[in-house]
């Protein structure tokens, strides 16, 4: 990042009191993204060209495949972004880009385009992190949102638990230490051949299912900690279907994954209400691609009005990987001054929060 003062200040008097379009550029997994944000909050446009008919026959993104079909469309997919926003390039104020978190080819990508334009259109350039980029799917939508507020990250590549001090300000309070929620909800869906990705499959599913049909394990829910691990769970579902096929019983698919949701549902609320309750906040925000989720919503509503505390939720199309939630927080960079040179680089897992 640019600390430069004088180019600081020569930034914040350039963008004072002036209408800001940003293009925000996300490309960390298997969705290319482009979308124009019009003052950190309004969205011109937000397409995301999923790739779900690459992945699906391999029940998971194949890194290989993602970087190549993000190269394919990432031109047609940010040219869709300007002229549904009924703009062209020379109307873009800056680029945002995730250029932190994700597979490295997949980032790299949208990162050299992002690179691209930046120099012919000689404007900045802001390399985001992904995770932060989640947080501001929900002040995207919230700008009042108060301080500190805790916001809990739940995807298929990452789980963690932030308190969000103010704008940039972040304590790291727990991660998972294996797989993420939306990677487990992936690999029993896998196991079971029920459809990819898993997350949606077996959110719907369990309605058909008795959730309390299994006991399967709580991880880490009795550590004195905010971390997460859903490994152990996974196998504990995969002994039990194991079980049932030897005693030659029919599986009970739709007990099976209500249970398994139950599980992690339960991980996740009871974790991310006791940090809430410790740390004093009346405030929690969930994002990423299980805040989709309906029981996990239906919960947190549940516990956090019993608590009498705030609950925030992104907008549907806002907790999956999207380019508007990157958009929005490039605008607070830029207002701050934070900005990025052509020299940045593309990272898989930089540090967040610590
Ligand atoms: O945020 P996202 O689009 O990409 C990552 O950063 O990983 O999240 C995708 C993940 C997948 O693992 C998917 O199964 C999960 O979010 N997901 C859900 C639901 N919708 C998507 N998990 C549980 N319930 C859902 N309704
Ligand atoms: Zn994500």
């Amino acid at each position: 990042m640019n600390k430069d003062i004088d180019f600081i200040i020569n930034i914040l008097l350039k963008y004072k009191g002036k209408i800001v379009n940003i293009l925000g550029i996300e490309t960390a997994c298997d969705d290319t993204s482009a979308a124009i944000v019009k003052d950190g909050h309004v969205i011109l446009s937000n397409i995301i060209w999923d790739q779900q008919k690459v992945h699906e026959k391999y029940c998971g993104v194949v890194p290989e495949l993602a970087a190549r079909r993000h190269t394919e469309v990432i031109t047609r997919v940010i040219e869709k972004a300007l002229s549904q926003a009924n703009m062209s390039y020379s109307d873009i104020d800056a680029i945002g880009v995730n250029a932190m978190r994700g597979l490295l080819r997949s980032v790299m990508v949208g990162v050299a385009a992002a690179k691209v334009i930046a120099f012919a259109q000689n404007i900045p350039i802001i390399g985001l992190h992904h995770i932060e980029g989640h947080i501001y799917s929900i002040i995207l939508d919230n700008p009042n949102i108060e301080f500190p507020f805790i916001c809990l990250t739940v995807s298929g590549g990452h789980n963690m638990l932030v308190l969000v001090q103010s704008h940039g300000q972040y304590e790291l309070l727990g991660m998972t230490l294996d797989d993420a929620a939306g990677e487990a909800f992936d690999k029993i869906a896998k196991l079971l051949d029920i459809g990819f990705p898993g997350g949606p499959v077996i959110d719907k599913l369990s309605k058909e299912g008795n959730p309390q049909a299994f006991k399967f394990p709580r991880p880490m829910l009795n550590k004195a900690n905010d971390d997460f691990s859903f490994s152990g769970l996974k196998t504990s579902v995969l002994t039990t279907i194991k079980k049932l096929k030897k005693e030659n019983k029919t599986i009970p698919v739709p007990d099976i994954v209500a249970s398994f949701q139950e599980a992690v549902v339960d991980v996740l609320v009871k974790k991310t209400m006791r940090a809430a309750i410790r740390k004093g906040v009346k405030t929690i925000a969930i994002a990423g691609g299980v805040s989709a989720n309906s029981l996990l919503r239906k919960r947190f509503k549940q516990k956090t009005k019993e608590q009498n505390m705030q609950i925030y939720f992104p907008q549907m199309i806002l907790c999956m990987d999207n380019a508007a939630m990157i958009a929005s927080l490039a605008y607070y960079k830029l207002k701050s001054g934070d900005l990025s040179d052509l020299n940045l680089d593309a990272c898989s897992n930089a540090p967040f929060g610590i």
